[in-house]
């Protein structure tokens, strides 16, 4: 039977199962792992975890409903995260949240959505640059309103992130099976 998982992404689960003294110890970089490819993390996913690498749904549950970093539903391509600790709010995050999440709600309601969404995160170490944010992976120093904008509207003309066009197919397969 086909694996729900990539050959790359088998191996990797392979390697994180035999790098740690027991299976639950290794469940935090296997979904980093999954992630990773897939953008986010389904029930189809924990259930093939159980199925094909014995990590019980149980468990792997208890770690997802834990953890905010990890996605549960399928996100939009590029995710703008603000960091709203105490540095980045005395100057100004909340603005900066704001404008991007205003920017992204009349986007979609003049029918022209752009492939962000905007969450406010917890610090992200970089205290003295703030406001600080990622885009996906990517750093951004200093970001003001102005910036966030300039961000969503540089990001939407790129090519979209392998992760996004994989979790893309991934629904629009499981779409066509209902
Ligand atoms: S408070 Fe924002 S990066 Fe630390």
């Amino acid at each position: 039977m086909a694996s729900f998982f990539s050959s790359a992404l088998n191996e990797t689960i392979k390697g994180y199962l035999g790098r740690y003294e027991t299976k639950r110890s290794s469940i935090l970089p296997i979904l980093h792992a999954i992630q990773d490819e897939n953008d986010w993390i389904s029930k189809e996913a924990v259930q093939a975890l159980e199925a094909e690498h014995g990590l019980s749904v149980v468990d792997v549950n208890e770690v997802l409903s834990f953890y905010t970093m990890y996605r549960k539903t399928p996100p939009k391509p590029y995710r703008l995260e603000v960091c709203g600790s105490i540095s980045c709010w005395l100057n100004g995050a909340d603005k900066t949240i704001a404008t991007a999440k205003a920017h992204i709600a009349e986007a979609e309601k003049a029918g022209k959505p752009v492939p962000f969404e905007c969450h406010k995160v917890e610090c992200l170490g970089v205290c003295g640059y703030a406001p600080v944010a990622l885009v996906n992976k990517d750093r951004h120093l200093n970001v003001t309103p102005e910036l966030a904008l300039k961000l969503i509207a540089d990001y939407s003309k790129k090519d979209l992130p392998a992760a996004a066009k994989k979790c893309a197919a991934d629904l629009a397969a499981r779409s066509s099976k209902q």
